[in-house]
């Protein structure tokens, strides 16, 4: 990269990383116009910029940042540490299957087992990401490493061409990796024939499956695997992934609205990605809270925190006067009754101070101290089962609106709220009186919950 051209054109740095044949030309054009007034380089510099801009392939977050190291693998610490040691001690099993929800780094994952075992330096646990090797399958053209979709090649017809080509030994590779993907698709008969195949394949074959579904691979192919499970990637981690990557490309951003963007990713970080390029795009490279209510049609915490303080004061008129605003501003009343339950969740979580990084997925500042007061545990979890009944409901309601409108009634009545489970708990309690006190008439305790006890409540 020239010197001083992150300064000239802060877009160019994301150019850069998207294609650096690119990235040469730009240093080319620098050098000449490098005896040129400084005024006409920036000049010149900017249109440049514009136009490569427009002619040059985009490419997506997720793919852009797709981990090529075990290092580089976020929130996988454990399955990152286990197949980097094995391989590095050249511990390498016929097959590997690897599990878990998705856009968590699966099929990463067995790209870089792929690399690790091939790279010109390997088998070793850090592919160096430079060799004919290493760059050949990361570009995905290496005919060595044979990618296939479990979910359209689903027969054992297709079971058999595998077990026909892995008799030939590797072109280019010291191994022939079969990815496949989705492998719970598979047939029962594709299943079974997969079986004998890897059981003992020949030395220079490997097997990686990956599934999202590990419950519905057989126990048989299991247990002839090293299996890993991918986990949910922890919020803090899919944040700081965000941030570093926000400000490597010069995006301005407000952290209340990264953290949203984290949080919504659900512990895929694809997902997170996926909805940050959104994000960006429509920003205009300054991400805020603000723009991303208004654009995807969100509520909002702080109207939200209104109809809430609405509901502790019981003014009904404050409620659906937000509510209609909030109608009229296009959202619809289950997108309402959704951000209400994110609404309660959080508040589930400040009660029990937790409000450190990994649950940063809100601002506190929405939940004031007359809110946190209000509702007690038992409160909430209330509420929430309400809210939850009420969207259900509402997905086969003949009048959603009313659905909705019916609910927050309900909720302004939550301290009147009673479970079957309260109950039974009030008769046990007051059935243990009883049994320890036989013959005696005495008036009944209190029944210790973490609420005001029932009885007291009832008017
Ligand atoms: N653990 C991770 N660390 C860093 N980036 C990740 C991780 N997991 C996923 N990603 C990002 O998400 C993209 C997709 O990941 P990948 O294809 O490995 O997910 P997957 O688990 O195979 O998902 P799926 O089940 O949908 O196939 C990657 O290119 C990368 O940008
Ligand atoms: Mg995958
Ligand atoms: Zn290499």
């Amino acid at each position: 990269m020239v010197p001083g051209i992150a300064s000239l054109t802060p877009g160019l740095i994301w150019l850069r990383q998207a294609e650096p044949r690119q990235d040469r030309k730009v240093a080319t054009v620098s050098h000449v116009l490098s005896h040129i007034n400084h005024l006409v380089v920036k000049e010149v510099f900017l249109s440049i910029s514009v136009i490569l801009r427009k002619t040059m392939p985009y490419q997506v977050t997720a793919t852009k940042y797709r981990p090529q190291t075990f290092d580089d693998l976020l929130g996988q610490e454990f399955v990152a540490t286990t197949l980097k040691n094995s391989i590095q001690n050249k511990r390498i099993a016929h097959a590997y299957l690897l599990s878990g929800p998705r856009g968590v780094g699966k099929t990463s994952s067995a790209r870089i087992i792929a690399k690790a075992l091939n790279c010109v330096e390997g088998p070793t646990g850090t592919p160096c990401n430079q060799c004919d090797n290493c760059t050949s399958i990361t570009n995905g053209y290496n005919s060595d490493v044979i990618e296939i979709d479990g979910a359209s090649n689903t027969s054992i017809n297709d079971i058999r061409v595998i077990q026909e080509e892995i008799l030939y030994p590797p072109v280019h590779l010291r191994y022939k990796v079969y990815i496949i993907d989705e492998v719970h698709m598979l047939s029962k008969s594709a299943f079974n024939a997969l079986l004998k195949t890897i059981e003992e394949p020949p030395a220079h074959v490997v097997f990686i499956f990956a599934t999202t579904e590990i419950n519905k691979v057989l126990a048989t192919i299991r247990s002839r695997c090293q299996q890993f499970n991918l986990r949910l990637i922890p919020v803090d981690v899919i944040f700081q992934a965000l941030v570093k990557i926000l400000r490597e490309n010069q995006v301005q951003f407000e952290e209340e609205a990264v953290k949203w963007i984290a949080n919504e990713g659900k512990g895929s970080m694809r997902d997170a990605f996926t909805l940050m390029d959104q994000v960006v795009s429509f920003c205009d490279n300054d991400i805020t809270m603000a723009k991303i209510i208004s654009k995807l049609g969100l509520v909002g915490f702080e109207r939200i925190a209104h109809i809430v303080m609405g509901i502790v004061e019981k003014d009904r008129k404050k409620i659906y006067l937000e509510y209609f605003s909030l109608l009229e501003g296009g959202i619809s009343p289950e997108q309402i009754i959704i951000e209400m339950i994110k609404y309660f969740r959080n508040l589930m979580f400040i009660k029990a101070d937790l409000t450190t990084n990994k649950f940063i997925g809100f601002n506190p500042a929405y939940y004031s101290e007359d809110i946190q007061k209000a509702f007690q545990y038992e409160d909430i979890e209330n509420i929430l089962e309400l809210l939850f009944k009420s969207f259900d409901k509402s997905r086969f309601s003949a009048d959603i609106q009313t659905e909705v409108e019916v609910c927050l009634l309900k909720l302004i009545q939550f301290e009147d709220f009673i479970r079957p489970k309260q109950i039974l708990r009030e008769l046990t309690h007051l059935k243990k009186q009883f049994d320890q006190s036989p013959g005696q008439t005495r008036q009944p305790q209190p029944v210790p919950t973490m609420n005001q006890p029932v009885m007291e409540k009832k008017n």
